[in-house]
């Protein structure tokens, strides 16, 4: 009579399936586990945003855009991509126009912020917001706070003497051409298509 070709017992197959879905349980822990978010750690934050200093308990992994517009309800920042691509988050940190998604609060703890609801009101509006509704630099509107605290900031840039990518000579605001401010506000995105708007805002802005 033949041997059987694989002589395994019915109670040998039980264990062994046993162990291996012990071991596969204990795998889908483990990657559970590696995959797991790190535990959230509080850390103090004072920001000194339009001019009043603000004390705040964060999530160390809150970026300033979250910050601005969940704990400190200043929501005329906006949320666009949330990936540095757009420049709808696009604020003033020191002077410095910067993509608000981009970086955590904590890292401008101590810093001054400035956001749209800073740069002017209603009733005495900043000289580039009165530019924007000369000039209708918005249909929807959502990218326009970004572009008016870029647009501000990168005026600034040109006083400050910081060469563009579009030439190496040095410009004033009044000598910068079309192209030179369209290249230094490409990092915000109008899916509007406002952009001759904008530009001839900005134009009246820097022409004082
Ligand atoms: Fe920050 Fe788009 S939301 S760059
Ligand atoms: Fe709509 Fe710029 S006005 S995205």
């Amino acid at each position: 009579m033949n041997e059987p070709i694989l002589p395994i017992s019915r109670r040998g197959v039980l264990v062994s399936s046993a162990a291996t879905l012990a071991i596969s349980s204990a795998s889908s822990v483990l990657a559970r586990n590696a995959s797991a978010p790190a535990a959230s750690v509080s850390m103090p934050v004072t920001l000194t945003v339009n001019g009043t200093e603000r004390s705040l308990d964060l999530d160390s992994r809150t970026t300033l855009l979250d910050a601005l517009r969940e704990h400190l309800q200043l929501t005329g920042t906006k949320k666009g991509c949330d990936h540095g691509q757009c420049g709808a988050c696009t604020v003033i940190v020191n002077g410095e126009r910067i993509n608000s998604c981009l970086s955590l609060a904590v890292q401008h703890s101590g810093d001054e912020v400035t956001t749209i609801e800073g740069l002017g009101t209603p009733d005495d509006l900043h000289p580039m917001q009165t530019a924007f509704i000369e000039h209708d630099g918005y249909q929807c509107g959502y990218c326009t706070p970004g572009q008016i605290c870029s647009s501000v900031a990168m005026l600034d840039e040109i006083e400050r003497g910081i060469p563009s990518h579009v030439s190496d000579e040095l410009t004033t605001r009044m000598t910068a051409t079309n192209a030179e401010v369209r290249e230094r506000m490409s990092g915000n995105i109008c899916r509007c298509g406002a952009y001759s708007n904008i530009a001839a805002a900005i134009a009246q802005v820097a022409e004082g």
